[in-house]
């Protein structure tokens, strides 16, 4: 199978694989790189990075779609996460949604016709001292107005905040290059453990079949 994930994804997914005792443990994160190379987890992603961490495709999948912020379809360049949680409910938030739907021609869920824009409801997204609030491409944007929701969407058309709102899927953590780093000999232990232990509970559900 040909490689899916770019050299410089890749690389910095080997490079995730090291921060951790148990390849699996960085499941998550490498989804995230791959998020971000293409804007959602494609199959063929999915299958290298089942590859990358011992796991099977499947299980990739069912960890990939159980999270939010993992998507296993594709969405539009900018995410639109509109919160209609309690606070933001209080101060306007589904007429805002409503406001976005109309605006963007979409209903909640959808993506623009140009592929641009994926709108959708999301719960609180822990910013509600400035509610209503909506996420785009994990970045904040607060206090919001139609007025104000209809410039923002004109400003990232345009490109104009593109500094600001990176392509989806980029988050600071996988890109961070310290952190805590484990040795070689204690990540050689601890995988020799887990396959042990992995293989001991085979076994034994083998056995009670
Ligand atoms: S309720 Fe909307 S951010 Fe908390």
């Amino acid at each position: 199978m040909s490689p899916h994930l770019s050299e410089e994804t890749r690389a910095r997914a080997v490079e995730l694989l090291g921060l951790y005792p148990h390849p699996r443990s960085a499941l998550i994160p490498i989804c995230h790189l791959a998020q971000e190379q293409d804007g959602w987890l494609t199959p063929e992603a999915m299958a290298e990075i089942a590859e990358l961490v011992g796991l099977s495709p499947a299980e990739v999948l069912g960890t990939a779609s159980f999270y939010d912020m993992l998507h296993t379809e594709p969405v539009g360049r900018y995410l639109v996460s509109v919160c209609t949680n309690i606070a933001c409910m209080l101060r306007g938030a589904y007429e805002l949604l409503g406001h976005a739907e109309e605006h963007l021609g979409v209903r909640s869920g959808g993506t623009t016709a140009d592929g641009v824009f994926t709108l959708e409801e999301a719960e609180c997204l822990a910013d509600c001292g400035r509610a209503p609030v909506c996420q785009v491409n994990h970045r904040f944007f607060g206090d919001l107005t139609e007025s104000s929701f209809d410039s923002l969407v004109d400003d990232l058309r345009s490109g104009r905040l593109d500094d600001v709102v990176p392509p989806h899927g980029t988050l600071v953590r996988v890109r961070r290059r310290g952190g805590l780093r484990v040795d070689d000999e204690t990540v050689a232990v601890e995988r020799a453990r887990t396959a042990k232990a992995m293989a001991e509970r085979a076994a034994q559900s083998g056995g009670a079949s």
